[in-house]
């Protein structure tokens, strides 16, 4: 993946997971947006998540609000102008039509594409899911060490990575990477060993970038006052409240893993 390579398709990438409210929706959010206004590339988000549709209502939530805020027109006239680009589209979609939504998107629009990123379902209960899953380029799966999410995320990554190893020509994605989200910092180093060292052993490596439990990524920032901006998907992270979130540098271990 470079920034709008004109030969290529775009990357589809998923961050994603069965287990509900685990961070699917805000890194989705997040990455697209470091991509789309940070490091320059060309993304469009497909919001397969119905009902929820939680990018796409807050991308018009977002909207709303800056209409009524001088602050944020103000900032968005400074930041567009020198970003010489739109905001990245947000296509809502059902779950089972999202490959084909996004085939029809792509065909339609003038600009190339780099990379695509699907807020999928967890719930994988439908055979067009499944496959949307596995027409991914890459899969990044947010973990935490909590019991509750281990059992419902170990078996989903195994039977993924399996499906991956014993490919039998019909399926595109070629890799699951988990990361670490929600670390405490008083959590044991322990328990993060024994985990990383059971899920490598099944032949799954976890990324090296951990995510520290932290109110940044808890908490919608309203374009309403004038503070500081960190999940927006008008705006890139600020870089006081980028600063020890390590997004920076989970979008950059990303990026190192596409492009290999
Ligand atoms: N590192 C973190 N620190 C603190 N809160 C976090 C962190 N990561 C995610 N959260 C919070 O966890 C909650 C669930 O996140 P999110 O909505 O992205 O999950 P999801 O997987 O999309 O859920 P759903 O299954 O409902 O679609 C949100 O309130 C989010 O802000
Ligand atoms: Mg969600």
């Amino acid at each position: 993946m470079s920034p709008t390579n004109q030969n290529r398709k775009p990357l589809y990438i998923a961050i994603c997971t069965q287990k509900g409210g685990a961070g699917k929706s805000v890194f989705t959010t997040l990455v697209a947006s470091y991509l789309h206004y940070q490091r320059g590339y060309n993304v469009a988000v497909m919001d397969c998540d119905y009902p929820q549709w939680s990018i796409y209502k807050m991308r018009q939530r977002e909207a709303e609000q800056i209409e009524r805020n001088s602050f944020y027109q103000n900032k968005a006239e400074v930041f567009f102008s020198k970003l010489n680009k739109l905001t990245y589209p947000i296509v809502p979609s059902q779950p089972e039509a999202g490959l084909q939504q996004a085939k029809e998107f792509l065909s339609q629009e003038k600009h190339i594409y780099d990379v695509v990123l699907f807020d999928l379902p967890g719930t994988v209960n439908n055979e067009s899911v499944v496959q949307t899953y596995f027409s991914m380029d890459y899969l990044f799966v947010p973990i935490t060490t909590s019991r509750i999410n281990m059992e419902s995320t170990l078996p989903f990554m195994i039977s993924v990575n399996e499906m991956i190893t014993m490919n039998q020509g019909n399926i595109k994605l070629r890799s699951i990477h988990p990361f670490w989200n929600m670390v405490a910092s008083k959590e044991k180093q322990e328990l993060y060993d024994y985990y990383e060292k059971a899920i490598l052993e099944l032949g799954i490596p976890i990324m090296q970038t951990r995510i520290p439990k932290s109110v940044r990524y808890d908490r919608e920032q309203s374009i309403e006052g004038n503070d500081y901006l960190f999940l927006s998907t008008i705006f890139p992270p600020d870089k006081p409240l980028l600063k020890g979130s390590n997004l920076d540098l989970l979008v950059e271990e990303i990026i190192t893993i596409v492009n290999n």
